[in-house]
């Protein structure tokens, strides 16, 4: 059933395009600038008098639900909390009867993420849930459910999940901000369309392979590496060091960007690799100058830009590319390369990619 490939993982990473398509299919109108999840349950008023929104979910999930608040702030200028759903639980939640809890789950049978969605929903919330497996407990007891379409995933590191995920979340920013009057439909548009275009760009940055080994050949004896991303690759830097950790056994921390002078700068030396997303988006010139601080400590830096940036291949010891594409789909293809350099460090290694040790693929007790 690998069809070819050597774990599954690889196979689902490959799977993608197709199944973001699947994600899409049915649901985009890029000629009304709008979306269409069906039936769902929510009244149209009740979305405009939306007070705020609580993401629940965890690990990879979870930071599916951090991009998210980028997006929806921003189209449908909603206030967005996204809580681990092991945190929310045991807190004292500021929930009221106009709040839209969405936890996030690709299984649907996270422990925590059911509970926390249950307390949502105790306290008076309505629950939206994001979930990739069909009559899942969580998506069925939440009033509304957006399948992700990802079909079954059988590698335990989450990879095509995680990239459904981000696509529906960037459908429903747009199907918030046009019932919500903060989207206007030629915005929405194009918006939708480049979501579209994702498969299709995607499926041409996976044949690249040559680079992969030559990092995984490079690095992969290395103790622990640093990623850093800003805005909506923050995220997406914690959710690469969780698929180096997860499959390579390598150390790794995700940290935003600008926080690396207020203390990840102590660990700098010329034996940490550096993974730093920096392709071309608003906070660019921000994330620059963090290449330019860890090069001064001959930091190894392994640099993920917008294809035909030459400035970053001043600093970077190796340029990973993605090509110029609009801020909300950045994660989207960027996470694809994060996913690709931890399979080839681990594959590198040989570690066993698909059953990590102590790990499993649905946490169904807390
Ligand atoms: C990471 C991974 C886990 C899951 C987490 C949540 O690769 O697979 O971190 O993302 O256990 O699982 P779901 O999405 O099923 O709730």
């Amino acid at each position: 059933e690998k069809q070819g490939y050597k774990h599954f993982m690889l196979k689902e990473i490959h799977e993608q395009p197709a199944r973001i398509t699947d994600a899409l299919r049915g649901r985009v109108s890029v000629d009304r600038g709008d979306v269409d999840f069906g039936e769902m349950g929510f009244d149209e008023e009740w979305i405009k008098g939306l007070d705020k929104i609580v993401f629940v979910a965890c690990g990879t999930s979870y930071y599916a639900a951090q991009v998210a608040k980028y997006t929806i702030e921003e189209l449908a200028r909603v206030p967005v909390e996204v809580d681990l759903a092991s945190e929310f639980r045991y807190r004292n939640p500021l929930i009221t009867e106009n709040t839209l809890c969405i936890p996030v789950s690709q299984s649907g049978e996270t422990a925590d993420t059911l509970a926390a969605m249950r307390q949502a929903s105790e306290l008076g919330a309505k629950c939206l849930a994001i979930c990739n497996v069909i009559e899942s407990t969580i998506a069925r007891e939440a009033e509304g459910v957006v399948y992700t379409q990802a079909g079954p995933e059988i590698g335990v590191a989450s990879t095509k999940a995680f990239t459904t995920q981000l696509a529906v979340v960037s459908m429903l920013a747009v199907w918030l901000g046009r019932r919500r009057g903060t989207l206007d439909a030629e915005e929405a548009r194009e918006i939708l369309q480049a979501l579209r275009d994702v498969p299709g760009t995607m499926d041409k940055m996976l044949h690249e392979k040559a680079i992969y080994k030559h990092i995984a050949y490079n690095y992969s004896d290395v103790n622990s590496c640093l990623y850093l991303g800003r805005g909506n690759l923050y995220p997406i830097a914690c959710e690469g060091a969780l698929k180096l950790k997860e499959i390579s056994y390598i150390h790794a921390e995700g940290y935003a960007a600008g926080e690396m002078k207020h203390g990840p700068i102590a660990l700098i030396d010329e034996n940490l690799p550096v993974v730093i997303l920096v392709p071309k988006n608003r906070v660019y010139e921000k994330v620059f100058s963090n290449l330019e601080e860890v090069k001064a400590r001959q930091g190894q830096l392994i640099a993920l830009a917008t294809e035909g940036d030459n400035g970053v291949r001043d600093f970077a010891d190796v340029v990973l590319e993605i090509p110029d594409v609009p801020e909300y789909i950045q994660p989207l293809l960027s996470v694809v390369v994060m996913q690709l350099l931890a399979y080839h460090v681990a594959d590198f290694k040989g570690t066993d990619v698909d059953q990590p040790r102590n790990l499993a693929k649905s946490v169904t007790v807390e």
